[in-house]
Formats: structure tokens, sequence, C-alpha cells
């Protein structure tokens, strides 16, 4: 399949991630659909900003795009593939998801016909080329290395299974959401018996820099700690999945419910 300039796009949704994602494509000359059905005022705005046309409802983007690419937060994975089942194109899920839940989103598709492309994005919202990468992997991952060539998305080809780009997702984030969700459990248990100042005192003395660290944890946990519930859930599955403890995932998914939520966006 040659994705040339100018190929139809859907993006399931055009999130902080998503948006940037699609912004890689309008730039590159593709038309990228979104979904307005069902989504916030903020989601409206980035798409409009990110120069994407509106299809109105999955269902409607199935019909018109050549390639669907799924950036959700990761509980939502499974149920916005059913939003377009039956879509008989290429499909990319590039979530924070398990191998496991992977190869459910992958079945869901190729049982009515698509094509499974399993992905995961490291690094921030892509804008300048060296920042992300869009790891890929599966039968049909050439296509969409492809389609984001050139782009500030940087696409890598991971072999051995068909879901490894999720398996690279689930050990890398393993690590860095995991040791954040650590973090802010050891100042909230120093907090609880009444010695933070006292903890934070010995780190400057002999870990000067996990101070900071846990401030920037806590600033992230807040806003983005809803959404990392379900990562963390994802990695938990895929270490039990590989014969590893699954505490320690299962654990932060707790720490990161507990962290104080957003307030509700206006519109
Ligand atoms: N942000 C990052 O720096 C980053 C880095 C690496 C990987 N990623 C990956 O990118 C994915 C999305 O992250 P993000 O930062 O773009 O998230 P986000 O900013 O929270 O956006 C999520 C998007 O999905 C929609 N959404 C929320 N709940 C949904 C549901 N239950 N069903 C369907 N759609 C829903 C939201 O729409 P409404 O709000 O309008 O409902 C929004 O458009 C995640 O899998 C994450 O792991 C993100």
């Amino acid at each position: 399949m040659d994705l040339q300039r100018g190929s139809v796009v859907g993006l399931l949704h055009p999130g902080e991630m998503g948006a940037a994602v699609g912004q890689c494509l309008t730039a590159a000359g593709h038309t990228v659909l979104w979904a307005s059905d069902g989504r916030s005022a903020q989601t409206a705005a980035r798409a409009t900003a990110a120069g994407l046309t509106d299809a109105g409802t999955p269902r409607r983007m199935a019909a018109a795009a050549a390639v669907i690419i799924s950036v959700c937060p990761p509980h939502a994975a499974l149920d916005v593939a059913w939003a377009v089942h039956g879509f008989t194109g290429l499909y990319l899920d590039a979530n924070a998801i398990s191998p496991g839940t992977s190869r459910e989103v992958g079945q869901l598709i190729t049982e009515s016909g698509g094509r499974y492309v399993d992905g995961g994005i490291i690094g921030p919202p892509p804008v300048i080329a060296g920042t992300t990468r869009l790891y890929l992997s599966g039968p049909d991952a050439a296509p969409m290395r492809g389609l984001f060539a050139g782009t500030p998305l940087e696409p890598r080809i991971v072999t051995g299974t068909a879901t490894a780009a999720s398996a690279v997702k689930m050990a890398y984030a393993s690590w860095t959401k995991g040791t954040a969700a650590l973090m802010l459990a050891a100042r909230a248990l120093a907090r609880a018996d009444g010695v933070e100042d006292a903890l934070l005192a010995e780190w400057s003395l002999s870990q000067p820099r996990l101070a900071g660290q846990s401030e920037r944890s806590a600033l992230s946990g807040a806003a983005k700690g809803w959404r990392w519930v379900g990562e963390m859930e994802e990695i938990a599955h895929s270490m039990a999945a590989a014969g590893l403890p699954d505490g320690f995932h299962q654990a932060a998914a707790e720490i990161f419910r507990r962290c104080p939520a957003p307030p509700p966006a206006p519109g």
C-alpha cells in the first residue's frame, strides 16, 4: 500500500498528542479527518488549529479514510476501535496499551476486513524533528512508516512480534511513570508521618535531584494522572503476561488515581 501525498487519514482523537500527530500529516499534504461527535470544545479547538477536517462521526470518517490512527487515553482504545468496526483500510493503534490489549484491538479490526498496525509514541507532542518517535510493528508497518517519513514524528519499525511496538512503550513507561509514582508515594508517606520536611532536607544532602523531580511528578500527576491510571494498569497486565510481578504498577495506578483531578474544562 502506497500512501501518497494527499491520502485521507482519520484521527481518533485530536487530544494533546493526537492534534500534534494530525498536524504532522496536514503539513505533509494529507487530508486529516476528525470526528466531533461527543468531543469537547477543547478537542474542537485543537482540531481547528491543526488544520483537521470534521467528518462528524467515526462512521463517516471510516467511510472516507484510507487510514485511521487511534491516539486516545489507553482505557478508551477498544471503544474507539469499536466505533469504526467494519473499517476496511489500515488502522494504527498508537496508544499506551499492553501487547494483549493491542492484540484485541487488532482482532477487532482484522475480523471485519481491515489491516492492523501496532504502535507506541515516545516523547512529547511532535512539533520539531528529533523529539518524538512512533514505534511501529506488524506486517503492515512499512506503509505507516512511509506516511510519517520526513515529518517531525520519527517512525521506527520494531522487529519481532506483531505487538512489539506496544511492548517497547510498556517497558519504557514502566520506568518513567513508575518512578514518578514511587516518588509521589515516598513524599506522601513522609507527609502522613509528619516528616516531609526532614525527608526533603535529607534528599537535598544525599539525593539532590529528587525534590525537584518529585515536584514535577506531582504537577504531571495532577494534570494527567487520570489518564496514567489506565496506562499503569496496561503495564501491570504486560508484566503479568511476561510472568513478572504486576504489583509495582497496580500500586502506581492507585497512586495516580489519588492525584487531585484537574478542574472540569469550561464549555
Ligand atoms: N501527551 C503526551 O505527551 C503523550 C506522550 C506519549 C504518548 N501519548 C499517548 O497519546 C495518547 C493520547 O494522549 P493525549 O495526551 O493526546 O491525551 P489527551 O490530551 O487527554 O486527549 C485525549 C483525546 O481523546 C479523547 N477522549 C477522552 N476520553 C475518551 C473516551 N473515553 N473515548 C474516546 N475519546 C476520548 C479526548 O476528547 P474529549 O476530551 O474532547 O472528550 C481527547 O481528544 C495516549 O495513549 C498516550 O499514552 C501522549
